[in-house]
């Protein structure tokens, strides 16, 4: 549904320097390029919740861009449904509502009613539909109350409400989210999530959300890409992508602390240690990933803590996290 194939942008930015005194020139300081969007491909199918995520100015807000078309790539191209993003702009415009980060996405002197009712119209969306459609949304996402107040008078998370129910006014079949929860309350973080996962798998929507929020792309992904300096380090299903870095671990509390050197001699155990626990001993004990060697290694920890004569009080898999991947896979911080 949305597709981009090998999307580059780059930035030319002029630093200046402040003007001169006299002669009120402003003096050329530096000139810089900034390869924002590196080489992307990836593409989101129809009913899909895709999340891109990456670290500041990886290049997802410039993606986004790209694929509203507001922002012109300097090579390759961008598709939604089929349709040329720069050839078919109208059309495509009509296939994609979307939300953009920070707080100008509204006109501030008119209300939420009105701002609905322009937006609308602009997307041939009129009369009763509208005035039905735009009261639903209102009242899904909390701001039925302010519906005539002067944006401008709104808080920023009340602003950021109304933005993303501009981009749901015409029922789009693609929807683009840029940080739709940053700002949000935990009720409104959550309508706005479940109307995300409503429109995707009830209504075939298709939905591309970046986030910064580890929490949220896990609960609400089908699938991740993950950008840094521009290019895509990582695209795969969620499950997929949190079993990249799946450690073998378990957690064993015990009542009191056992002989480590005699679990670290048990074959497929590649480590064991004691994690500081508030009240019980936790024995981390890291196994092998061969399925085989790792049951073997299991069994033999339990007949070794048994012989110890310690009680074993539970046993918990350590569970990776969206965040330790999102770390290890973006952890350099200069540009290649
Ligand atoms: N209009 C612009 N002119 C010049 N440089 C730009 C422009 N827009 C973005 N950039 C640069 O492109 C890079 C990517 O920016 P972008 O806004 O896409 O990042 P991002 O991933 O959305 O970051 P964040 O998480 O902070 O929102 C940054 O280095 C940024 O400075
Ligand atoms: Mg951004």
């Amino acid at each position: 549904m949305v597709r981009l194939e090998r999307v580059n942008k780059i930035f030319h930015t002029r630093h200046f320097l402040l003007a001169d005194e006299d002669t009120g020139r402003r003096t050329l300081y530096r000139k810089k390029t900034v390869h924002a969007v590196n080489d992307v491909d990836f593409a989101v199918k129809r009913g899909e919740i895709f999340g891109l995520l990456g670290p500041n100015g990886a290049g997802k807000t410039t993606a986004v861009k790209m694929i509203s078309g507001l922002v012109r790539p300097n090579s390759g191209a961008v598709y939604v449904d089929d349709l040329h993003v720069e050839r078919k702009r109208l059309k495509v415009l009509r296939k994609v509502g979307v939300v953009l980060e920070g707080t100008r996405t509204s006109i501030w002197p008119l209300t939420p009613l009105e701002n609905l009712a322009y937006f609308g119209n602009l997307k041939d969306v009129k009369g009763p539909v509208l005035k039905q459609r735009s009261r639903e949304l209102l009242n899904f996402i909390g701001l039925k109350d302010k519906m005539n107040v002067q944006v401008r008078r709104l808080s920023r998370g009340q602003k950021q409400k109304l933005a993303i129910c501009i981009a749901l006014i015409a029922d789009p079949p693609v929807i683009l989210l840029d940080e739709p929860t940053t700002g949000l309350d935990v009720q409104s973080s959550r309508a706005i999530k479940d109307k995300i996962i409503e429109i995707t798998r009830e209504h075939g929507k298709t939905a591309l959300v970046t986030t910064h929020d580890m929490n949220v792309a896990q609960e609400l992904c089908d699938r991740i890409g993950i950008i840094n300096h521009g290019k895509l380090i990582a695209c795969q299903p969620t499950d997929e992508l949190l079993g990249l870095f799946a450690e073998k671990t378990f957690e064993f509390h015990l009542n009191r602390a056992p002989d480590l050197s005699l679990l670290r001699q048990i074959p497929g155990v590649e480590a064991a240690q004691l994690l500081d626990g508030e009240e019980e001993i936790v024995l981390a004990v890291t196994v092998a990933r061969d399925e085989e060697d790792r049951s073997a290694a299991l069994y033999g920890a339990i007949q070794c803590l048994h012989a110890q004569r310690i009680l074993l009080r539970s046993i918990t898999q350590r569970r990776q996290t969206l965040e330790n991947v999102f770390l290890r896979l973006t952890g350099d911080t200069e540009p290649k």
